[in-house]
């Protein structure tokens, strides 16, 4: 059975959507939860406590502790009151889940600044900004538990979305430092790239989730299917660290960032037109590694079949300049 009794969780973005199914399926495994949310819209605009106060107090009403938090997750100052808020309510802090986003779609060629810093802001600060101090009050407790919401439109692609996938692909960088910290801390830091039927889906499909069909499609996307994957990341039951799940429509599955074998060797000299000529090695996805940091990529890189010495003694050529100075 996994339990959060005497466990104190916060949940950024914990007022709408994915966040509040997170919310109320940690409370009613028995957590107390800090439903952090400025109620923003869907472009960052705006500002509202009504949805964090709204889920805290259905929490309450159901027997469940919360409290709410309206403050900007993507604020030095509004990231420190939401950790400061669960010690002073609670008394400690077990597990964060920076879960805060909007969303935005343009060309890449058109996608304005304001949009991207906007983006930027909402994901990534606005995660780093309740890690950090939350960070600090589990490595003095020696546990802790942080759940990044990534999204498979940032870590795979998806045309429209520069600003969104940068920002969700960088949660995975936070993720992956916090993890390889926080292992000598009991701290374990997982990742997640969820769907859902929320109106930041519905907002990104505009007019086209309308139809009978794409409301059909949207309906499959159900949150209770993602909350209990949450709650394990953020559970002390949860035996992972930096990894990174996918869960929608039911299934449950790993993403896995692996290097290939590769071809060369420490001290081959070769070029451009080697590299294309060997790029079905280069490619080739047998034997693929998987490195738990950026060291075992280096020992993979530094460890691996020197080039036969034919290709290995050849210089580099030099590409003659046109203008010479
Ligand atoms: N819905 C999906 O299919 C999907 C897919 C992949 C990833 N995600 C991610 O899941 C998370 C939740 O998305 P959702 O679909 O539930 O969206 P949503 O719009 O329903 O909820 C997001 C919530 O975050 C809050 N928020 C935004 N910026 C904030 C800030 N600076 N401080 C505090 N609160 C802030 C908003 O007020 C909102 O209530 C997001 O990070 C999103 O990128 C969603």
């Amino acid at each position: 059975m996994i339990s959060f009794t005497d466990r104190v969780v916060l949940v950024t973005g914990g007022g709408r959507g994915l966040g509040e199914a997170y919310c109320l399926e940690l409370a009613r495994r028995g957590a107390a939860v800090v439903v952090h949310d400025n109620g923003v819209e869907t472009d960052g605009s705006g500002g509202d406590p009504g949805p964090a106060d709204d889920v805290a107090r259905s929490i309450r009403e159901a027997g469940g502790r919360a409290v709410a938090c309206a403050t900007d997750a993507s604020t030095e100052s509004g990231g420190q009151a939401a950790v400061d808020l669960a010690v002073e309510e609670f008394g400690r802090l077990d597990a964060i889940v920076a879960n805060a986003g909007i969303i935005h779609e343009d060309p890449i060629s058109d996608w304005p600044t304001e949009r991207f810093e906007a983006l930027l802001r909402h994901h990534l600060l606005a995660a780093f900004h309740v890690v950090r101090p939350g960070f600090a009050v589990m490595r003095s407790a020696g546990y802790g538990r942080l759940v990044f919401v990534s999204s498979a439109a940032g870590v795979f692609g998806q045309p429209g979305l520069t600003g969104y996938a940068t920002a969700k692909t960088g949660m995975l960088g936070l993720m992956n430092v916090a993890a390889l910290e926080g292992a000598a801390f009991g701290i374990g830091a997982n990742a997640i790239m969820p769907m859902g039927d929320t109106r930041m889906a519905m907002a990104l499909m505009g007019e086209a989730g309308k139809t009978a069909d794409a409301r059909a499609f949207l309906e499959t996307l159900r949150l209770d299917q993602v909350a209990p994957v949450v709650a394990y990341l953020a559970s002390e039951q949860c035996t992972l660290t930096h990894r990174v799940l996918s869960a929608f429509s039911g299934r449950v599955a790993a993403l896995q960032i692996g290097v290939t074998r590769g071809w060369g060797g420490p001290g081959a000299a070769f070029t451009a037109e080697d590299v294309a000529a060997n790029l079905d090695q280069i490619l080739d996805p047998s034997g693929i590694l998987v490195p738990g940091s950026i060291f075992d990529e280096m020992e993979h890189a530094l460890t691996a079949e020197p080039l036969p010495s034919d290709e290995q003694s050849r210089q580099p050529e030099t590409i003659p300049s046109p203008n010479p100075v």
